[in-house]
């Protein structure tokens, strides 16, 4: 069970410091891996007032290439460095505003993997293509390039989390169903059987993400298929995020 908070493009660095130091006691006794998804410039201070904690430290994108010119982007090796343990790739807003595509989000996830980092896969339908009833063939065909070349010992090391994220339902309060994200998660292990086996399947955390809530989080999270979540607005929340990160 992973559940991680996306903060997206909000608080500074002083504010992220001063919020996780805020977080520390109240996430102390989880039983979920807790993981945060801070901006860049935060990441050094986020990373060093956590140390000795039981919480995590993701980035929310890198670029896929180890170094060069490639002027303002910031490369696997680096977040490792500076000792970021997971890193979001492919989130829908990454490939809505900042034209990501699934052959780029695989050249990211080798890298990643090189790096030692854990890449969190997003992956997820718009609301056209749910109500045309192609989701199951987008999300499919989402993973599959995803993890094309991807080693199966990674996923039975558990290095390796997707994130199911509707993106009809980011940032929009229209949670999906319990019913309705477990279905697409299942469909999403079902195809990692597919192409790895069961028991590498059994060992990735597939998280569901968009208007999870303090109050919706624990059934979402009781349904089989889906093992954490990842959380945006209300991981800005220390109240909130708790109460997730304890569901
Ligand atoms: P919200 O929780 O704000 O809907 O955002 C979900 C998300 O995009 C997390 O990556």
């Amino acid at each position: 069970m992973i559940v991680a908070g996306n903060w997206k493009m909000n608080k500074t660095p002083s504010e992220a410091v001063a919020f996780v130091k805020e977080l520390i006691p109240k996430l102390a006794g989880a039983k979920a891996e807790v993981v945060v998804g801070v901006p860049y410039v935060a990441l050094p201070g986020v990373v060093e007032a956590l140390k000795g904690t039981n919480i995590k430290v993701a980035a929310q994108n890198m670029h896929y290439e180890e170094k060069g010119a490639y002027t303002g982007e910031i490369a696997a090796g680096m977040l490792r460095d500076i000792g970021v343990d997971y890193v979001i790739i492919g989130h829908s807003e990454r490939r809505q505003y900042f034209g990501e595509t699934d052959v780029s989000v695989n050249k990211k996830v080798h890298a990643a993997i090189g790096a030692k980092l854990i890449p969190i896969v997003c992956v997820g339908e718009s609301l056209e293509e749910r109500e045309q009833g192609v989701t199951a063939e987008i999300v499919r065909r989402q993973v599959k390039i995803a993890l094309l070349g991807v080693d199966r010992s990674l996923l039975l090391d558990s290095k390796l989390v997707i994130a199911y994220e509707p993106i009809w339902a980011i940032g929009t309060g229209k949670t999906a169903t319990n019913e309705q994200a477990d279905e697409v998660c299942r469909t999403i292990r079902a195809l990692l059987a597919e192409l790895y086996d069961k028991d590498a399947a059994a060992k990735v955390s597939i998280q569901y993400g968009g208007s999870v809530t303090a109050a919706n989080a624990k059934e979402l999270f009781a349904m089989p298929d889906i093992n954490g979540g990842l959380v945006g607005g209300a991981s800005l929340k220390a109240d909130d995020f708790e109460v997730i990160a304890n569901a």
